[in-house]
């Protein structure tokens, strides 16, 4: 049995200040021990956001990550800065990501690998846009999202690393895939990593569907089979996020 996975994206909200208030108000709401519960803040709220949720069951996460050990890369942040800090897990590939800042698969792929050697648990995010749905090309572009950001990476390290399914017209749209929608993709997507590796490492993967997740629809999303959790964006910033986690 995989264990379930739900991540709040923050995305560009929250100063720290706010930061420590919003964990101050959600740590009582998302104590559920049957799922791994994890909070991805702004790069500037992760060290104030750690040392707020020290004794809770949350774990920290970044939305981003350069892939170079250090350097000339104004404005970037290391995996090695990320680990000193108690990051544990880092989002990779957002759409957001991948359309305004411009960041390839290729890009990804280096991103993943870098976060594995160091120990960072990467959440690969992977979607298509309204258009590629409606041309009937969303399992292609899906499959080949995989297969470029898991390349070259062993199966052992694959099977730590989690993928976020995010249809990106769903994405803050209020419009969320429906569950057969949802669950097709995620399926589509653990064969692929089967056809990529084995069974053995598609059984291990967590999965999570992300786009318009809320406490209303979590818990038929989260019951399906190949889906292991989300990555939730507006409502990881409210109260509801404690009934998107404890969904049942
Ligand atoms: P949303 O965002 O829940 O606000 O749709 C999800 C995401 O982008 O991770």
């Amino acid at each position: 049995m995989r264990r379930k996975i739900i991540a709040g994206n923050w995305k560009m909200n929250m100063t720290p200040g706010e930061a420590v208030k919003l964990v101050e108000e959600l740590k009582p709401l998302v104590k559920n021990e049957e799922a791994d519960v994890v909070f991805c803040v702004p790069a500037i709220d992760i060290v104030p956001v750690v040392e707020a949720v020290k004794g809770s069951n949350i774990e920290v996460g970044a939305e981003n990550m350069y892939f170079e050990e250090k350097g000339a890369y104004t404005g970037e942040i290391s995996p090695a800065m990320l680990v000193d800090a108690g990051v544990k897990y880092v989002i990779l590939g957002h759409s957001e990501r991948r359309d305004y800042f411009h960041e390839t698969s290729e890009d990804v792929n280096k991103k993943m690998k870098k976060a594995l050697e160091h120990g960072l648990v990467p959440i690969m995010c992977c979607g298509e846009s309204l258009t590629q749905r409606e041309q009937g090309i969303t399992l292609d572009w899906i499959r080949q999202q995989v297969k470029v950001g898991y390349q070259d990476i062993a199966a052992a390290d694959a099977a730590k690393t989690v993928i976020a399914y995010e249809p990106i017209w769903a994405i803050g749209t209020g419009k969320t895939a429906t569950t057969e929608q949802a669950e097709e993709v995620c399926k589509a997507i653990r064969d692929c990593i089967a056809e990529i590796y084995d069974e053995a490492t598609a059984e291990a993967i967590r999965i999570q569907y992300g786009g318009s997740v809320n406490a209303g629809n979590a818990a038929e999303l989260f019951a399906q089979p190949d889906i292991d959790g989300g990555l939730v964006g507006g409502a990881s910033l409210k109260a509801e996020f404690g009934k998107v986690v404890c969904y049942k």
